[in-house]
């Protein structure tokens, strides 16, 4: 199963596009339009519903109607006061950095996403309008064309995390044939877009993952998986050229670079990882870096042709109506999430 249905609809209106535009009809953006905020760092409860008004775009952004919002690790730590706190600058706050939905209004008449265009993207906030809204400004370089073959909440699974695995895998990696990569927690939403990546361009892949998950990421193209509820990886993971870690805690960072050849590479993902890392690597003879992911609407372009052809595809675990954010919070926060999370805002 790849997704479920959402759990309710919500309204949506036409009306004729503005003066200018290319398409025939464009949604209108209102005034006024709901929007999941916190006031500041909190629990899941801190997150409720208002009325604010649609964001402006101006220079390059665009104006979307989201459908549906992706829930990534970084909404829920942002909320509760790490993430990308140090860049709020003011509360209140609308979390969210995946989007998928329609462009309401383009930067200029002749620009390749015209009103009507069904986008998907990774937004920029905290500086801007976040994604758990009915409508976002975003800089038209993060956007591509929705992949056809997906709905709006499919699509809005993918961005952030398929973005971080193409630049984990593809950019940072260079994943190849004959090359050996371990990958931490493959079942979560940037795991398991690691694994397909990774043995799509011909990695032999090894991935942690607790038993209920291993039949599935054999399916998606892991060719080991680990059981890290009964097995230590560095039992089995030997000669590795890459681990890509997406969990940073002392203990999972110490025991990969065990397992890494000399001059292998260790990449620690979660921003809050473990800081000893770079030392103990270098101790250890092998290289270590941390990694931030990026924006990218070409990158993002390439990603949505490769699950409409089928090459990937993404798995969303649960649906979530836009009121029922903190739910999809705590969920998330339990770390079992397999694959994606997507708050379902408004109709398609
Ligand atoms: N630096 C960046 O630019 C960047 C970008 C994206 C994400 N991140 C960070 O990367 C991390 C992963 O993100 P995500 O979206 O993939 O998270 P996620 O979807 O919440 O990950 C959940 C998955 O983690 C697995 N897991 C939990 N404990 C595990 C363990 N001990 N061993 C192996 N697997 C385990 C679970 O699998 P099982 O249930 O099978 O155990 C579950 O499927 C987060 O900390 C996120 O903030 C950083």
């Amino acid at each position: 199963m790849r997704f479920r249905p959402p759990r309710s609809a919500a309204r949506t209106t036409t009306a004729r596009a503005p003066r200018g535009a290319l398409a025939e009809t464009v949604e209108a953006p209102p005034e006024h339009m709901r929007a999941v905020l916190f006031d500041g760092p909190g629990d899941p409860s801190a997150l409720r519903v208002d009325t604010i008004p649609v964001p402006s775009p101006v220079m390059d952004e665009v104006l979307v109607r989201v459908v549906a919002a992706g829930v990534n690790p970084i909404d829920a730590k942002t909320r509760a006061g790490g993430g990308v706190t140090p860049g709020i600058a003011s509360y209140p706050v609308v979390p969210g950095f995946d989007l998928s939905g329609v462009v309401v209004a383009s930067p200029f008449e002749a620009h390749p996403l015209p009103p009507g265009t069904p986008v998907f993207g990774m937004a920029a906030v905290p500086r801007t309008a976040g994604a758990y809204a009915e409508y976002a400004v975003v800089p038209s370089t993060s956007l591509a064309r929705k992949p056809s073959s997906l709905s709006h909440v499919e699509a809005a699974g993918v961005p952030l995390a398929a973005l971080t695995a193409w630049q984990l895998i593809v950019e940072t990696a260079h994943a190849h044939e004959g090359q050996r990569i371990l990958i931490h927690a493959g079942a979560g939403g940037v795991g398991h877009f690691a694994v397909q990546f990774a043995s799509y361009f011909g990695a032999h892949v090894s991935a942690t993952a607790s038993a209920a998950n291993a039949s599935w990421l054999r399916e998606l193209g892991a060719h080991v998986v680990i059981d890290h509820t009964t097995t230590r990886f560095e039992e089995v993971a030997t000669d590795v050229d890459v681990v890509i870690a997406l969990l940073g805690d002392e203990s999972t960072v110490t025991r990969s670079l065990q397992v890494l050849r000399p001059g292998g590479l260790l990449v620690v993902v979660p921003s809050s990882g473990w800081p000893g890392y770079a030392e103990a690597a270098a101790d250890a003879g092998v290289r270590a870096t941390r990694f931030k992911v990026v924006p990218d609407g070409v990158a993002l372009s390439t990603i949505g042709r490769l699950l409409d052809s089928g090459a990937i595809q993404v798995y969303i675990e649960d649906v979530f109506d836009l009121e029922d954010a903190a739910d999809a919070h705590r969920h998330l926060e339990t770390g079992r999430t397999r694959g994606k999370l997507v708050l379902q805002v408004s109709d398609g």
